[in-house]
């Protein structure tokens, strides 16, 4: 019986390879159209997505579609694409032939993951934060189902019988199925607890297989050697048992080549070939897909990309592989057949400016002199200026990783503020945790007084991209402040509680960057509730921009919620006054701190003459 259903199913499967083509079916940054046309990527540095005409081999236009677009997809077999841009909150739909905007979607937020049904009537994509996804119907761009699966999702696959969606959380790697027909979650593999940052999931076109590039972050060893780690994972779809996920280690995969920081993995349509980039170390691994279920995949060759690789793509014909070199803006083209370069076509001009553009490369890099031993970089803890949803187990204390978004207006740094400038990450570079060989030559000065700015070019580059972090507003203030969040503010700015003395200014914090370094630390009891705790008793105040989406709070990451921070982590009363806040009270509090930005801070700023970091 078994085995009557399964050759069915192989026979069914393998008559439908014949009619499938891969545009859309996983997520990435870049596509190719159905009929092997056209290739789009979407330019997150600019804001827009570029075409490429693949016979001409150029690029043919570029389409701006607002801030940082990320996923984007082909619709069916067409030539329209759909767009996540990510920071507007929005699923833009363009047509890659003319450049017009056919329509834009709002969502809640962050989109981040789209793929399309064969068919081209529904596209799906993942919101990163609100861990939703949403399905759209393509003629009216009305959103027809949302589904909530997780915390953070960014990958996104829909199988090849287009009965499930795969979607994997962003900080746990998990791999979850929803049913199509249900809209429930069917399924789910879960990773180890060290697995992290997942972005993308790729499925196999004829086996039930699905493939995700992560890594690994073990925040007990802060040392070069043992902290982060790259994978690939692959995951066996089918519903029954011995179905399995398992990871095969990216950095002991040939040798003891280490690459680090897997961004995206392709799967040819015709099953065979399987490649996986890393933006860390700036190469690729070329793979057979192998019919067994151990190895999985065995290595052909190993490619040393461009500046930070972070897509590829096969061609419906099986003949090209592409990659996206993303801080080159550009995307090489390679025979699959020999491995060697064919083409390259420059997808958009440098928009960062040549001295961010070099410190958001050095920020990448998992090589010299950055990093002495390839693992990581610092990206692997920071990707793309947020956080890596971890807390690290640092000499001085448990601390947790901090978004750099407004960080030029909020110097000092650290939750220590045990430094006054990002060209002080000298230190962590030469230190244990990169054994780099450093960008300052000749001696550095120490973290607080004197500065390491202006002793190295591209150690200011490094600070200059940084600092370059700006705040998105949050989506729970977009008709403004509910009356809850109201009557938080209220509270918030009293003098009882006290929580403007300090949370103070349009960055809600009293740190600004002076010269020579300002440095005001206060104790408000969050010391002691951590044994391995070196520095404390009194911090930095951090910003209360943006933390909607950074929990777990405080430096120690213990508080979970905003409501912790009050109630369980502030029994005395040291960190502000709550204590005499009624449960409702509370609620409002945490309301109006979930709306943080509800207005561009960067504009009061201005007007209060504020000045930030270069
Ligand atoms: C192993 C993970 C890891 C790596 C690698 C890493 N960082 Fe960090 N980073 C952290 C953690 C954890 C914190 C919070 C530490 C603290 O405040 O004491 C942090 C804090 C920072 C901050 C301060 C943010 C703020 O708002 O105060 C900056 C700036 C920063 N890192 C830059 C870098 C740079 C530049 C590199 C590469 C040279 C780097 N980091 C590498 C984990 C890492
Ligand atoms: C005396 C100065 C001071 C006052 C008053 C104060 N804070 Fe803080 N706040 C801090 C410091 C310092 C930290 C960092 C403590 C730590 O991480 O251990 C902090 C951290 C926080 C955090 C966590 C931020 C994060 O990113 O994890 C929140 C939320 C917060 N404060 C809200 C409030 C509210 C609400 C009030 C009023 C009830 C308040 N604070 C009053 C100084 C203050």
């Amino acid at each position: 019986m078994i085995n009557v259903a399964r050759s069915l199913l192989a026979c069914w499967m393998g008559l439908s390879v014949a009619v499938y083509a891969t545009a859309g079916s996983s997520n990435s940054l870049m596509d190719i159209s159905s009929d092997g046309r056209l290739l789009v990527c979407s330019n997150r540095d600019n804001g827009s997505v570029s075409v490429i005409d693949l016979q001409e081999q150029k690029t043919v236009r570029q389409i701006p579609v607002g801030l940082k677009p990320e996923g984007v997809s082909f619709i069916g077999d067409s030539h329209h694409v759909a767009v996540a841009v990510y920071a507007e909150d929005a699923v833009v739909l363009v047509d890659s032939d003319s450049g017009k905007i056919i329509r834009r979607i709002r969502v809640f937020d962050e989109p981040y993951g789209v793929v399309s049904d064969r068919a081209g009537t529904r596209i799906f994509a993942t919101l990163d934060y609100p861990g939703r996804v949403v399905e759209i119907e393509v003629a009216t761009g009305v959103v027809k189902r949302e589904i909530q699966a997780g915390r953070f999702l960014r990958g996104i696959a829909l199988t090849s019988d287009q009965r499930q969606l795969l979607v994997t959380e962003y900080y746990s790697t998990r791999v979850q199925s929803i049913d199509l027909a249900s809209g429930e979650v069917r399924d789910q593999w879960v990773g180890a607890r060290t697995d992290n940052l997942c972005r993308q999931i790729a499925v196999h076109p004829t086996r039930p297989k699905a493939y995700l590039p992560h890594l690994r972050s073990r925040v007990k060893a802060v040392h070069g050697e043992g902290s982060i780690f790259p994978y690939l994972s692959v995951v066996d779809t089918v519903d029954e048992p011995g179905r399995r996920r398992k990871r095969i280690p990216m950095d002991a995969f040939l040798g003891n080549l280490v690459t680090a920081n897997p961004w995206e993995v392709a799967v040819s349509p015709d099953g065979k070939q399987v490649y996986i980039v890393f933006s860390g170390t700036n190469d690729m691994f070329a793979c057979r897909e192998l019919d067994d279920n151990y190895r999985e995949v065995e290595f052909r060759k190993h490619l040393q990309l461009g500046n930070n690789p972070r897509a590829v793509r096969v061609s419906p014909d099986n003949e090209t592989v592409y990659v996206y070199n993303a801080l080159d803006f550009n995307v090489v083209a390679y025979d699959t057949e020999k491995l060697e370069r064919v083409g390259t076509i420059t997808v958009c001009e440098n928009p960062l400016g040549k001295q961010v553009l070099e410190g958001k490369r050095l920020f990448y890099s998992a090589l010299q002199p950055m990093v002495g031993r390839r693992w990581i970089s610092c990206s692997s803890c920071h990707p793309d200026g947020d956080a890596d949803g971890r807390t690290w187990h640092n000499p001085e204390g448990l601390r947790n990783t901090q978004s750099f978004a407004g960080m030029a207006w909020t110097h000092p740094i650290h939750w220590s503020a045990d430094r006054d400038e990002v060209q002080d990450f000298e230190h962590t570079i030469r230190g244990k945790l990169m054994q780099g060989r450093g960008l300052i030559e000749g001696p550095v000065q120490p973290q607080l007084g004197a500065p390491n700015a202006g002793l190295s070019p591209r150690l200011d580059a490094l600070a200059a991209y940084s600092n370059s972090h700006k705040f998105t507003l949050s989506p729970y203030a977009r008709g403004g402040l509910n009356e809850g969040a109201e009557r938080g503010r209220t509270l918030f700015a009293s003098a009882e509680t006290r929580c403007a003395t300090c949370h103070s200014g349009p960055f809600y914090s009293d740190s600004r960057p002076a010269v020579p370094a300002k440095i005001v630390r206060h104790d408000v009891g969050t010391g002691e509730q951590d044994d391995t705790e070196k520095m404390g008793p009194a911090y930095d105040t951090p910003t209360l921009l943006g933390l909607y989406r950074t929990a777990p709070y405080l430096h120690h990451g213990k508080a979970l919620t905003l409501r912790d921070v009050l109630t369980s982590f502030n029994r005395d009363d040291r960190h502000g006054k709550t204590s005499h806040l009624t449960a409702q009270q509370i609620d409002d509090v945490v309301e109006f701190l979930k709306a943080l930005p509800f207005q561009d801070p960067e504009i009061e700023a201005g007007q209060l003459g504020l000045r930030k970091v270069r």
